[in-house]
């Protein structure tokens, strides 16, 4: 299968996102037209370098020396571990001519691409995602940075990549439970733009989870194309760019209350997703059709972490905290049928704990 290449449009300059199932192989080719060979360094984590490192390292052969590893984890998303690469960067002497190639999952991106955005006030960035979640969501549109002991991703930056390459057979060793937080963005990507998404992950589930290329490549080609397409029309998400945080705002409040250890940002989400439709259900915004929808595909990838212990009134508080007010109005994305959605800028507590009710959360 040819390797497909999706343009984002980006305030400092267009980049490709190349998808495609043993598109790794063309690396080095891809660096050269782009113009990003002369000095390179690859940030990794332990565990992604020792399953695909090996190939990364054969690949650039004496193009680069050895990776800088540091640990991935959400727990490890800090200004600490970012220390880490700076001063590997500054050890290696890497000038402002260096690219820095970030291979691993979200964490490992957002972190590599903070340090690319503030490392001699900007150098080159190469995302090649290693998880679902990375491949359809995180390696696209520039958002990057860190967490604060006080909140998620409050310390960061645009800084748009030079190149994606997202190459879904590296996928295949990536843990089942990974896999499906993964597929919880692709489900947000259905319900927000293309719905065929959710007919796939219902009929396909078993080739997507067995890694079957055939199934997976495509699913993940459409996700970035969706992503790409959408913040090339807004970078700064100032209007449209909005949409990708359906779900989000129960999610990271979810997330946010659990002290980032008991979910996996996709799960989160996928809660998330069904208290917007439950609100746009109950707004009579969302058909009945989009939230049974919504609740079906959730429910049949498999259960999720338990959340009756959780207090729905410390999660509408962590709602207000979220980076999604904007000068003090909460921006919530609902459903208005599968494959559109709007806005409401007037989501009171009372109806999100409605919300938090159908799923258990009292
Ligand atoms: N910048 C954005 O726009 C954006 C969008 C969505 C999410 N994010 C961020 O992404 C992060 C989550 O990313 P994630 O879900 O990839 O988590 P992650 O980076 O922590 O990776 C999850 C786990 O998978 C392992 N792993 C990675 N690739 C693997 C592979 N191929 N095989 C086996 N194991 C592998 C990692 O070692 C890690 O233990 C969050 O911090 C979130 O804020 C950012
Ligand atoms: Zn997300």
């Amino acid at each position: 299968m040819a390797a497909t290449r999706i343009e984002v449009t980006a305030g400092a300059g267009a980049y490709p996102v190349v998808v495609g199932a043993g598109a790794l192989d063309s690396l080095p080719a891809l660096l050269d037209d782009a113009g990003l060979g002369s000095q390179l360094v690859v940030v990794s984590s332990p565990i992604v370098w020792e399953l695909h490192g090996r190939r990364v390292a054969t690949l650039l052969k004496k193009r680069v020396k050895a990776p800088v590893l540091i640990p991935d984890g959400e727990r490890a998303k800090t200004l600490q571990t970012l220390a880490r690469i700076y001063e590997a960067l500054i050890k290696a002497r890497a000038d402002r001519s260096v690219t820095i190639i970030a291979l691993g999952g979200g964490v490992i991106g957002d972190m590599v691409g903070f340090a690319a955005a503030s490392y001699l006030r900007g150098v080159r960035l190469v995302h090649i995602p290693t998880t679902l979640m990375a491949q359809v969501d995180s390696a696209i549109g520039g958002k990057v940075g860190v967490n604060h002991a006080l909140g998620k991703n409050l310390i960061g930056a645009f800084h748009p990549p030079k190149l994606v390459l997202a190459d879904p057979a590296v996928l295949s060793t990536l843990p089942r439970r990974e896999f499906r937080a993964g597929l919880y963005e692709v489900i947000k990507y259905g319900v927000i733009a293309t719905p065929s998404l959710i007919t796939d992950i219902h009929t396909k589930r078993a080739a997507l989870f067995a890694h079957d290329a055939v199934a997976v490549e495509p699913v993940v080609r459409e996700s970035c194309r969706i992503k790409a397409a959408i913040v090339s029309a807004d970078e700064r998400e100032s209007g449209e760019r909005r949409t990708l945080n359906f779900g989000h705002t129960v999610g990271h409040a979810l997330e946010a209350v659990t002290d980032y250890r008991r979910f996996r940002h996709g799960e989160a989400v996928a809660y998330g997703m069904i208290a917007a439709a439950e609100i746009g259900a109950h707004r009579g915004v969302t058909p009945a059709r989009a939230l049974d929808a919504i609740r079906a595909v959730v429910t049949e990838l498999g259960p999720l972490p338990p959340v009756s212990d959780l207090r729905a009134s410390e999660i509408v508080a962590a709602t207000k905290r979220d980076k999604k007010v904007v000068s003090g109005t909460l921006h919530f994305v609902v459903s208005t049928g599968l494959g559109t959605t709007s806005e409401l800028t007037d989501v009171t507590d009372k109806e999100l704990k409605l919300a938090l009710k159908t799923m258990g959360i009292r």
